[in-house]
């Protein structure tokens, strides 16, 4: 493990290039899917050796329900297997599962181990590691607006904090770090509200090919930015303001 001068709290991740990593090693494209699922495990596992308390992962948006119904079950399925291979090791470690996203829509199956992992892992405290699956920004923002609208909360009330409360990530801080793989530069409606202050790293490292070296590299970019908020730099390096939230700064 690097020595990092400034760390993230919140770490959030689109881990892009599954297909063409399988595409490059002549294999089907499910096969990518389940390497880039492997490397999910690891990733946190290095993750969670630094005191970085918030992962969020990127497994399943509202728009890849438009890819093909047999890579779509396989996604599911992978998913499914990710989190029942995984869950007695993440809850040793202190890592608690939360989902993140329109469970209701995912196959019953998904749901109930999603449920049961998130159930074991509660009152772990070291790292929560979100699961966006069936998960869009702006499902998200319409979900809170139906929610406020339907405890007919008054218009004067609303403010950025009560609205961060009825968001999936309610009581998660912003992101700090924001890393995409796979180089594409877009954001394809990832957590569009808590991202609003992130730094972000872009890499052309296929998702699978993104490992404990790769991440170091993320997070030495990281510690190496100035973050402003939109203010001036205030005083020399050591001063640096490392995370934004509402009601956790
Ligand atoms: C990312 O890999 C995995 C998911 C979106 C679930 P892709 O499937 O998008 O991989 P490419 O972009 O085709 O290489
Ligand atoms: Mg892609």
């Amino acid at each position: 493990m690097k020595r990092i001068a400034l760390l993230p709290n919140h770490v959030a991740i689109v881990p892009d290039g599954n297909g063409r990593w399988a595409e490059q090693h002549g294999l089907p494209r499910l096969e990518g899917h389940q390497a880039g699922a492997e490397n999910m495990r690891r990733m946190v596992e290095y993750l969670n050796e630094y005191p970085i308390k918030y992962v969020t992962l990127y497994g399943f948006s509202t728009e890849n329900w438009s890819r093909p119904e047999d890579e779509v079950r396989g996604l599911f399925q992978l998913l499914g297997e990710f989190i029942d291979k995984c869950v007695s090791e993440f809850y040793e470690n202190g890592i608690k599962l939360r989902h993140l996203g329109r469970l209701n829509e995912l196959p019953q199956n998904l749901q109930q181990t999603i449920n049961r992992a998130a159930e074991l892992t509660k009152n772990n405290t070291r790292m929560t590691l979100g699961l966006a699956f069936n998960y869009g920004g702006r499902a998200e923002i319409i979900d809170a607006v139906r929610c406020l609208v339907a405890e007919g909360i008054p218009p004067q009330n609303i403010d950025e904090i009560l609205f961060n409360n009825y968001l999936y990530t309610a009581g998660l801080p912003d992101v700090d770090l924001l890393i995409r793989t796979g180089d594409e530069l877009r954001l394809s409606n990832f957590l569009i509200w808590q991202t609003a202050y992130s730094e972000y790293y872009f890499t052309d490292v296929l998702w699978p090919d993104f490992d404990k070296k790769e991440v170091e590299k993320a997070l030495i970019a990281y510690s190496q930015r100035k973050r402003r908020f939109g203010g001036l730099q205030r005083g020399k390096k050591g001063n640096r303001v490392n995370s934004i939230t509402p009601g956790n700064t």
